[in-house]
């Protein structure tokens, strides 16, 4: 239903804005899919790539739970990080995140190799 709609702007790397209607529960990694925003995800959201790189706008940052322990050491490793990076599987459409912009960055890297993330130093 229409109070299930959290509509939310993805910002390409070239600055366009592309706005998406999603809904309460969704990805986003899976709803940047469904709308061809070239997210990759290379690792289908287990936690194992930070090709799903995203900026959050700030005043949405802390309406997001805290990143978990595994998304901070992949974060650690991602190109162009940024202290409102989070890795955009792990986030879930909720109705307080209405209205976010999330940015991607200028590149991702793909840790994602045969199953095998190197740890961070
Ligand atoms: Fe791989 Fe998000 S899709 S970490």
């Amino acid at each position: 239903s229409e109070d299930e709609v959290v509509n939310i702007t993805f910002i390409l790397s070239n600055g366009e804005k592309v706005p998406v209607r999603g809904k309460i529960g969704d990805n986003v990694l899976y709803l940047a899919h469904r709308y061809d925003i070239p997210m990759e995800g290379a690792c289908e959201a287990s936690l194992a790539c930070t090709t799903c790189h995203v900026y959050v706008h700030r005043n949405f940052q802390d309406k997001l739970p805290e990143a978990s322990e595994t998304e901070e050491d992949l974060l650690d490793l991602a190109p162009f990080l940024k202290e409102n990076s989070r890795l955009g599987c792990q986030i879930i459409l909720t109705k307080e995140l209405n209205g976010i912009e999330l940015e991607l960055p200028k590149a991702t890297r793909n840790f994602y190799v045969d199953g095998h993330v190197p740890k961070p130093h």
